[in-house]
């Protein structure tokens, strides 16, 4: 994980680094630090802690100079201190480095390192670059570099500098993104787009085991062999609803909660037709042919983008009759997946850069096969990487708790599963019309549930300082209890389970005593009666039961403690609805337990490392 960002030019660059940095603070929060070349001076400062306390240092402190670079952590090797935060430095504070990623074979670097008579002031992987570079380094930077990096196994994105060649930003990449902006009489390099989409448009992303440089004029970048390699500018422009801003909101994580039902609208609106006939994608380039022709889907993903990918094994299953497996793409990329020339791979991501969700698409292409990915950040390396991509256009999603970003992945889900069931005859155009028109009633859903918050209050009081939690579902819901368990474990470090409902008697009943919270998904569809008979189950064993129910349902509100409202909807959309309620309880819960629900501890918002 881990952010960083660089400047060369005449604007003031310990603000202008610094303001680009919280544009990447979602990447790690536990320490952060900027180095400035002034006068052929390096300035550093660092400092543990979140961005604002280098900030107030900075006030105090400033560092002026023609160009600098800057990082926010998040600790991999060696613990969150301001010795570990970088910019790390060789033995003479003649070089200063950000990296994100890891480095893998640094233990023996650095016992070589050593025996040669280098110091060593940090735990960090990242040291052995900045004293590899010291020892190649005569005049000039690049090549200093390009002979460190050769030693290097793991992955990198790198951003250098020295007094020694005072003019440039050396920068390198190797599975880990890293892109370059590219200005007028300055240029800039960030670990991605955002951070410095606000100073260009334009925008140069490196490749794989690239390496190169920019000054004031200059940008220049180069293969792994030292061969000039053509700089594709691509433009980026993302203006969309959002950005780094709370508007009034006390946390990102509410306003994103908050953005759904917009969200939900405009993307129904971009890629609905009026008269509900037609979808529309841009970016697939999977020709209608191929889609015709897939066999079989696998869909690889992490976290929050994996509860939605088994969404969408449900739909796939049901209304296009495909075999679907959803995978852990930790898992995909380990496990010699067995593949058909006819297997479609779907990746599914927020950022874009998930690490293991790029190796699975990695793995992928490796076999010759087509990968079609879901994707909120544009231009990201999933989605160039990718053969085709659907923009989920949730717009930024900040908070390290995926909300809006889900429910637009789950919307892209259904448009996809609408599309091709057309395209493959297993949905008549009536029916796939009338999906479409209950697809959009559901801003108009949300923005009810958004209004009337008074139930999931009074849950997340009584139940805030419980210490466990379990969360059931079944079929279409099953994974929301796995998306509302984990919301609820990662910003409030409640400890939670999300199980399928029938696997409770298998284990998991055990636990369930008067002490129990049990959140249960059960809105009126196929499998409501078995989600009133594990109910039952539960109250048997006097757990306190919050079921998510069908507005209008009288005989559930008998059986349960408490019980939150959704409105009525088609089963296989009820879970864009049902996981309202579990995002609002995870944030009024982590609110009232105090903890930092933007920024949970240990945690970051882009998983750029395995
Ligand atoms: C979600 O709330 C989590 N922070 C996390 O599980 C996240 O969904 C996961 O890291 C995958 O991220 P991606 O969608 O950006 O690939």
């Amino acid at each position: 994980m881990c952010g960083i960002v660089g400047y060369v030019g005449d604007k003031a660059v310990d603000t202008l680094l610094i303001v680009s940095l919280e544009r990447l603070e979602y990447r790690g929060y536990d320490s952060a630090g900027i180095a400035t070349l002034n006068g052929g001076k390096l300035g550093i400062r660092k400092q543990v802690g979140k961005i604002q306390v280098l900030k107030e240092i900075l006030k105090e402190e400033p560092l002026e100079g023609q160009l600098g670079i800057a990082h926010t952590r998040w600790a991999t090797h060696g613990e969150p201190s301001t010795e570990n935060a970088h910019p790390l430095t060789d033995c003479k504070s003649e070089v200063a480095v950000v990296h994100n990623g890891i480095i893998e074979n640094y233990t023996e670097i650095k016992k070589e390192l050593l025996r040669e008579g280098h110091i060593f002031r940090t735990q960090t992987d990242t040291e052995v670059i900045a004293h590899l570079i010291e020892k190649h380094l005569n005049k000039n930077l690049l090549v200093a570099v390009q002979k460190a990096v050769k030693r290097l196994e793991g992955s990198y994105a790198l951003a250098v500098i020295s007094i020694k060649d005072p003019d440039r930003i050396v920068v390198a990449r190797y599975r880990s993104p890293l892109v370059i902006g590219v200005g007028r009489n300055e240029n800039f390099v960030a670990s991605d787009a955002s951070a410095i989409l606000n100073l260009t448009s334009n925008m140069i992303f490196m490749e794989d085991g690239q390496i190169g440089f920019i000054t004031r004029r200059r940008i220049k970048i180069l293969d792994r062999e030292g061969k000039p390699q053509e700089k594709k500018v691509k433009i980026v422009k993302w203006h969309l609803l959002g950005g780094p801003q709370r508007d009034g909101y006390r946390h990102f994580m509410l306003k994103e909660i908050h953005e759904q039902p917009v969200v939900i609208r405009n993307v129904l609106q971009r890629r609905v037709s009026q008269d509900a006939k037609r979808i529309y994608f841009e970016h697939t380039n999977i020709t209608k042919e191929k889609l015709l022709n897939i066999g079989r889907v696998i869909i690889q993903a992490c976290g929050t983008s994996w509860n939605a990918g088994l969404v969408g094994k449900y739909l796939f299953e049901k209304y296009l009759r495909l075999p679907t497996e959803v995978d852990l793409s930790s898992e995909f990329r380990y496990r010699m997946p067995v593949v058909r020339g006819d297997t479609l791979v779907m990746a599914i991501s927020q950022s874009g850069e998930t690490a293991d969700t790029l190796a699975g698409i990695r793995l992928a292409k490796s076999m010759f096969l087509d990968v079609l990915s879901l994707c909120n950040t544009i231009e990201s390396t999933i989605a160039r990487e990718s053969d085709g991509v659907i923009y989920v256009f949730a717009g930024p999603e900040i908070g390290v708790a995926s909300t809006k970003a889900y429910t637009a992945e789950l919307l892209a889900l259904f448009l996809l599963t609408i599309y091709s069931g057309r395209l493959k005859g297993t949905l008549s155009e009536e029916e796939a019309m009338r999906m479409l028109e209950e697809l959009k009633k559901i801003p108009y859903y949300m923005e009810e549930m958004l209004d009337n918050q008074k139930e999931v209050l009074e849950c997340a009081e009584k139940y805030y300082q419980s210490s466990n939690f379990l969360f059931l579902g079944r079929k279409f819901n099953y994974a929301t209890a796995l998306e509302g368990a984990l919301k609820l474990k990662e910003i409030s470090y409640i400890h939670a389970e999300g199980y399928a409902a029938g696997e409770m008697k298998h284990g998991p009943l055990a636990l369930v005593d008067e002490r129990m919270p049990v959140v249960c998904i059960a809105p009126k569809d196929s499998v409501y009666q078995k989600m009133i008979s594990n109910i039952q189950e539960v109250k048997a064993r006097r757990g306190k039961v919050i079921a998510i129910a069908t507005r209008g349902d009288e005989e559930i509100t008998k059986l349960v403690d408490h019980t939150i409202f959704i409105p009525p909807i088609r089963e296989e959309f009820s879970p864009i609805l049902t996981v309202i309620p579990l995002q609002l309880f995870a944030y009024h819960v982590a609110m009232k337990r105090g903890c930092h629900v933007d920024q949970p501890r240990n945690l970051a918002k882009s998983v750029t490392v395995e």
